[in-house]
């Protein structure tokens, strides 16, 4: 007799991908949004970090592996959890692949709303600050901002620790965040848009270190609004399943997969 607690519908889930562990900030929003949503959560830890790459690597690997990713999953809704990869590459995976793509990208739209001194600043990858992405969101939202930009490569560093149960030293997060604070007109910044995915999982850190009331704006419940949007009235298998694939093993998943199961992901494979 069929169990009326495992219907089957749809079993196509929802892809979420990054170069490592920073998409699981985004994925915790889209299952507090969807909690009936099954996920696949895909980690290109062959290729990370990204941050330091070229557009070139990112435009040339991005939509290539989402590709091979949707053949093994066929998702109904890609997420590029990765500022980095969708300000590169967000266009050519939506010129490849025949699904809706939801890119990750800078929240400086709200930053700028709620800036009352009108100094802002932008914390991301090396590879993100520096985007045309990023210059066309500031001169569309922001244009009447001072906008002060660093890309770290150390917090995304800090971040992967972090979720493998290392705690993060807050003098180098100190250090880190210095360099945005100590910029010209810095000391007036009153919100710091996170825009890199790994950095809201560092967010009570940063806020530890930066002076009292500084406001952290990142993109995950955009992106999770979005996401239940362009999925409303559709059909889910029950029970959600959450599986985490990356792209190369590594011992060192094995200090991650705690993390894994908090966020839902109790299977891991390798494509
Ligand atoms: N989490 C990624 C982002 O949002 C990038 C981290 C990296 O691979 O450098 O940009």
């Amino acid at each position: 007799m069929a169990n009326p607690l495992c219907s089957m519908t749809d079993p196509r889930p929802i892809l979420v991908f990054d170069s490592g562990v920073g998409g699981l900030s985004i994925l915790e929003r889209i299952r507090a949004f969807m909690p009936q949503a099954s996920v696949v959560y895909a980690a290109d830890n062959a290729w990370h970090p990204y941050g330091p790459r070229t557009e070139q690597e990112i435009a040339a690997r991005v939509p290539a592996l989402l590709g091979r990713l949707c053949e093994r999953y066929h998702p109904r809704l890609i997420v590029i959890a990765c500022n980095t990869a969708a300000t590169i590459a967000l266009a050519d995976v939506r010129a490849a692949l025949d699904l809706p793509v939801v890119g990750t990208v800078p929240a400086i739209k709200p930053a700028a709303i709620a800036s009352t001194s009108r100094v802002i600043g932008v914390l991301g990858t090396n590879a993100t600050v520096r985007q045309p992405y990023v210059d066309r969101l500031i001169a569309e939202f922001a244009t009447d901002c001072t906008v002060l930009r660093l890309g770290s490569s150390d917090l995304v560093r800090i971040a992967e620790a972090k979720l493998r149960g290392v705690a993060p030293d807050h003098a180098e997060l100190h250090a880190v965040m210095q360099q945005l604070y100590g910029q010209s007109g810095g000391d007036a910044m009153d919100q710091v848009v996170l825009a890199c995915t790994h950095f809201p999982l560092l967010r009570d850190d940063l806020a530890a270190v930066s002076p009292v009331g500084m406001k952290f704006v990142d993109s995950g419940d955009g992106i999770a609004r979005r996401t239940q949007f362009l999925l409303q009235g559709q059909e889910w298998a029950s029970p959600a399943t959450g599986i985490a694939v990356f792209t190369k093993d590594s011992e060192d998943l094995v200090p991650l997969r705690p993390a894994l199961e908090r966020y839902g992901l109790a299977t891991l494979d390798i494509l």
